[in-house]
Parts: C-alpha cells; sequence; structure tokens
C-alpha cells in the first residue's frame, strides 16, 4: 500500500497557517487569542466555531465538530485522508512523497477482501443458499453489487485459508475465526454472508443470517482495528454517490436495504442492527441535512425510532418519519406493495412533533402537558439554531403556548445538548490526566510511567490514553498529530474539544500526585475484585504495589 510519508504530514501541519486556511473558507473574527466564525458544520445564528492558532486546532462549541488542518480539509471538502494531505501540500508548494508500507491494518484489509471473494465463490457453489437468494427476491446484480456471498459449515474458512494465503493470525484478528475449547473454529458458519464496506469501498467487516429460524439470526464481525459497527453504516459506500441529492432513507436491516436497492432505491443505508450511534448520525449528516427513517412498524421499531431522531437532532440531522403499517419492515413492505407505493409512503413522512403526538390523547391538559415537555426535550438536543427555532415555534403554535415556555432553560441550552452522562468523580479526574497527557509530552511520560490507560473505563478515553503512550516519544508529539493519526472521530472531537474547553494541565508534580491518588484507589478496588475472585496472589501483588506507591510516589511494575 502507498502511504504519504509522515516527515510531509508533519510539514504541512507545521507550515499551513490554519487561520488563514480556515479564514479562505468562512469569514474569521479575532476575540482574544482565538479566531471565531459561523460554524461550517452546521448551521447556526450566533457564532460558536472556535479555531486557535497556538493549538493549530478548531472547535465547534455547538455540534463538537474539532480537529486539526487536515481533519478541516476532509470534512468540509469530504475528502479522505490521503487526499486532503494533498490538498493542502500543493497549497503550500509541496511535492507529496509516497512510500509502500504493509502494516497490520493493511494485512486486516487483505484479509477481509480475500474472505470476501472466498465466501463469494462458495455462494456459486451452493443451489441451497441462492435459492434462498432468490426467494428473498433479489436480483443478480444485486448480489453482485454488494458482493453477497456464502459461509459453509465444517470450518470451510479454516480448511482453504492456507491456500488463499490467509494466516490464522489474520483471520482471528479479522474476527473470521474464533477460539473455542478445541482449536479454531470458523465465526460465519452456513450463513448468507453481508460484506460490510468501509466509505472507499474496502470490505472491512462481515454480516451473516442463517438460512433457517436459528438463533442467533444475525451475526456481526467483532469490531477490529478497521472495523468499528458504531461507525459504519451498511450500504453507506454504494449509496453515498446518491445521497447528497436524494435525502438517505434509514433502515434498521440488511434485507431492508437490499430490497428497496434491488427495486432501484438507491439512496439507502441501514444502521447495522443496533441501534443508531452518535457517530453514524454525523456521517449520514456529512452527506445530507436530512434523512427519512423507515424502521419497522411494530413497537420495537417505534421504539429504536424514538431513539434515532434524538441521535440525528443531536448531530444536526432532521429526521422525517415514515410510518409502516403494523406487522411490516421496509423489505416486506416492497415486496408486497411494489416500489411506486413505497414511494408515496416517501412523500407521506411526518416530523418527529407529528410522529411523538401521533395515536395519542391530548384532550386533557394533563396529556399535553406531558406532550410538550416530552418534544421540549427533543427540541434540547437539536444541535442546528434554525431548525431548533422552527420546531419550537412549530410546536408552540400546535399547542398554543409561547416558545419561551417550550424552552425556558436558554442558558443552559448549550450544555443540554452535549451529551453529558453523569460520571464519578473518578472519572472525571481520570479525563482531565487523559487531556493533561494530550497537551504536553512530559505529562505524557508521566502518564505512561503509571499506566494511565489501565484505570480509565471509558472506551473513547482509553484509546486516547494508549495512543499518549504509543507517541509521547516522539519529536513532534502534540495534540495536532494525535487528532490526525487517531482513527476514532470521537476521540479526536474530545481532543480538540480539550483544546478549548479543558482545564490548564498542571504542573508536572501537581499532576504526579492526582495520579497517584488515583492510582491508589484504582488499586484498592483491584484489590477487593482479586480477593472476592479468590485469587489471593494477585491480591498480594496489587496490596504490594499499593504500599509502595503511597510510600515513595511511584509505580512498580507488576510483572512476575
Ligand atoms: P430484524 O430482526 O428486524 O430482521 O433485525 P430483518 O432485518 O427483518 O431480517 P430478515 O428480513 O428476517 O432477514 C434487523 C436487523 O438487526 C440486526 C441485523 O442487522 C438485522 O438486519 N440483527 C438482528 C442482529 O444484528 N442480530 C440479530 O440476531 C437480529
Ligand atoms: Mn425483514
Amino acid at each position: 500500500m502507498k502511504v504519504i510519508k509522515p516527515e510531509v504530514i508533519e510539514r504541512i501541519r507545521q507550515e499551513t497557517d490554519i487561520v488563514e486556511l480556515i479564514g479562505s473558507y468562512l469569514p474569521l473574527k479575532k476575540v482574544g487569542r482565538n479566531y471565531r466564525g459561523l460554524c461550517p458544520f452546521h448551521s447556526e445564528r450566533s457564532p460558536s466555531f472556535y479555531v486557535s492558532p497556538e493549538r493549530q486546532a478548531y472547535h465547534c462549541f455547538g455540534c463538537g465538530a474539532g480537529g486539526t488542518v487536515i481533519t478541516f480539509v476532509m470534512q468540509f471538502e469530504k475528502l479522505d485522508f490521503p487526499d486532503a494531505v494533498r490538498l493542502l501540500a500543493k497549497r503550500l508548494g509541496l511535492k507529496v512523497e509516497e512510500e509502500t508500507v504493509s502494516g497490520e491494518k493493511q494485512i486486516l484489509y487483505e484479509t477481509c477482501e480475500k474472505a470476501a471473494r472466498f465466501f463469494e465463490q462458495m455462494l456459486k457453489k451452493s443451489d441451497v443458499a441462492q435459492r434462498y437468494l432468490e426467494k428473498r427476491g433479489l436480483k443478480e446484480t444485486t448480489v453482485k453489487r454488494f458482493r453477497i456471498g456464502f459461509a459453509p459449515g465444517g470450518n470451510a474458512l479454516r480448511g482453504t485459508g492456507s491456500k488463499l494465503g490467509l494466516g490464522e493470525k489474520a483471520l482471528l484478528e479479522a474476527g473470521l475465526l474464533i477460539k473455542r475449547d478445541n482449536g479454531l473454529i470458523d465465526y460465519f458458519r452456513e450463513r448468507i454472508i453481508f460484506p460490510i464496506f468501509s466509505l472507499s469501498g474496502k470490505v472491512i467487516g462481515f454480516g451473516g443470517r442463517v438460512l433457517d429460524n436459528s438463533e442467533p439470526k444475525y451475526l456481526n464481525s467483532p469490531d477490529s482495528r478497521i472495523f468499528r459497527k458504531g461507525e459504519i453504516l451498511y450500504g453507506i459506500f454504494q449509496a453515498k454517490g446518491y445521497i447528497r441529492e436524494a435525502v438517505p432513507i434509514l433502515v434498521e436491516g440488511n434485507f431492508d436495504l437490499l430490497s428497496l436497492v434491488d427495486k432501484g432505491i438507491n439512496n439507502c443505508v441501514a444502521s447495522l442492527g443496533t441501534a443508531l450511534t452518535q457517530e453514524q448520525a454525523l456521517l449520514i449528516g456529512r452527506y445530507n441535512r436530512q434523512v427519512v427513517l423507515c424502521y419497522d412498524g411494530d413497537e420495537a421499531g417505534e421504539k429504536a425510532c424514538r431513539r434515532s431522531i434524538e441521535t440525528l437532532l443531536r448531530a444536526g440531522v432532521d429526521p422525517q418519519i415514515m410510518v409502516l403499517p403494523r406487522g411490516d419492515d421496509p423489505d416486506s413492505y416492497i415486496q408486497k406493495f411494489g416500489k411506486d407505493a413505497f414511494l408515496r409512503q416517501v412523500d407521506n413522512v411526518i416530523d418527529f412533533v407529528d410522529f411523538v403526538i401521533r395515536g395519542r390523547r391530548l384532550d386533557t391538559v394533563a396529556q399535553k402537558r406531558s406532550a410538550i415537555s416530552e418534544l421540549g426535550a427533543i427540541v434540547e438536543a437539536i444541535a442546528d439554531d434554525v431548525t431548533r427555532e422552527l420546531y419550537a415555534n412549530l410546536i408552540a403554535k400546535k399547542f398554543g403556548i409561547s416558545q419561551s415556555q417550550l424552552l425556558p432553560r436558554s442558558e443552559g441550552r448549550q450544555s443540554a445538548r452535549i451529551v453529558n452522562p453523569t460520571v464519578s468523580g473518578d472519572s472525571i479526574l481520570a479525563e482531565n490526566l487523559v487531556a493533561a497527557a494530550v497537551q504536553d509530552k512530559h505529562l505524557a511520560s508521566i502518564a505512561q510511567e503509571f499506566s494511565l490507560y489501565e484505570m480509565v473505563e471509558d472506551e473513547v478515553l482509553r484509546g486516547v490514553a494508549r495512543l499518549v503512550g504509543e507517541h509521547w516519544r516522539s519529536d513532534s508529539y502534540k495534540p495536532a498529530l494525535l487528532m490526525d493519526i487517531v482513527d476514532d472521530e470521537r476521540a479526536r472531537r474530545k481532543i480538540a474539544r480539550w483544546l478549548f474547553d479543558g482545564p490548564e494541565p498542571p504542573t508536572a508534580e501537581k499532576f504526579r500526585e492526582q495520579i497517584c491518588r488515583l492510582r491508589a484507589r484504582w488499586l484498592q478496588r483491584q484489590i477487593e475484585l482479586a480477593h472476592a475472585e479468590g485469587d489471593e496472589e494477585r491480591a498480594e501483588i496489587l496490596i504490594r504495589e499499593k504500599d509502595l506507591l503511597l510510600r515513595e510516589k511511584r509505580p512498580v511494575s507488576r510483572k512476575g
């Protein structure tokens, strides 16, 4: 694989003036040490988008967007990392040198690609699987386009892996094999296989459906270094050429998506079976500010829809809801009634206000009151200023109240929109420590000394703490570097936010003291856990570490 040399990326980071760059896309005004403007990633009337020349970073307090010169160009111009780098290099008149590498990720991509080809071959050989797809009404062209395959039973992949040049280690890491007592076995057995594609069309994971009524009906590849279920949508690669023009239709199931596409409705994506995540909502928002939700016509579908509405609004995407008859899902609906009927339903969408009050009695004051507070809570979540105002207006009119009664706490609104789970004291401390380590190389070295990442519970934060551990020795260690290399969008936004919003990093002495305290409490919990599990040996080792920590304010290596 060709990749751009790290030196080139470092020069671009150093030589691109972030204020000048972003200023060439939108007007910025100086306020104190920062610059401020209207966020280009969501629409707003009062500016909450900040750029810091010192920190080479930007952050929007409204929608949470944040990053570096490179991520800005990626988001604004909708480019991938290498193309964003090339564009910035061109601006600076730099030549982009590329080198060939074969990293761990590359091996994973190759493994998934080869496995996808294997499953496609196996489908051609299986009458049962082909008949199943026919029965589900999929045309050959759809099967090919989505590279649908079949995983036979009997550990077929493990058996042929070596012939295909697929090592067991790579297959294991890609989640295609799993460990069982009696060795490694295939993860997908006797299932129709749906490769899941990255935005650029690389196979990064798989879904698999049984052919009969056995359980579980669907399986997805476990997350890997190249696949995070919560960050990708099924079908987005095939849909991305359509969903800027046409409003995307979001469905829940793989077959829902395939059936719609099969009938020529190309602007569809599916959420991979889990509740829609914030990252998936943001991903949709990169293409379109609107979306049509088309979920199953049952109670579960309705509940999922309610949750997705808020997630989307928080990401600045305005959802319209298409309500299907009881008992139908998009797949069964279009199979029964055809494309035109389905498209008529798309034209009959309702907004979230009508969705929430649909079928509800609103005769008494109490009934109205409860609907208003429910709607008010949703309106609070709307990231986009104009959209929020419009909905607030609409709801106020509908119930004959004033807008200020619907949104009473206008000052508190900002924080209500940012997802802020309640956190215990230690997780706040842990976050502050990670934030400080990100900004200061010396603190990063102390964090590593005390294995900060071990003590961080939040998955995103732990990822950042690991990254700090892996990179603090680098000469160019700084937040901008971390933001460019981290592949978790949530982590990048967090880092950007700390730069603008976080507390000042403490002195090294203070930092050491805080991390010692955190570690002592963490050790205490681990000791209790070890006791509870009857692992006295481990408890003993932990107790010694804690004593040493309290006496000498330094960690001990727990090896041996
Ligand atoms: P559904 O149970 O609604 O199935 O799950 P479906 O899409 O109608 O599937 P068909 O028509 O019977 O084939 C919706 C989606 O939830 C995920 C899958 O992505 C599925 O498409 N799912 C479902 C799982 O991940 N695991 C399961 O066990 C079931
Ligand atoms: Mn279905």
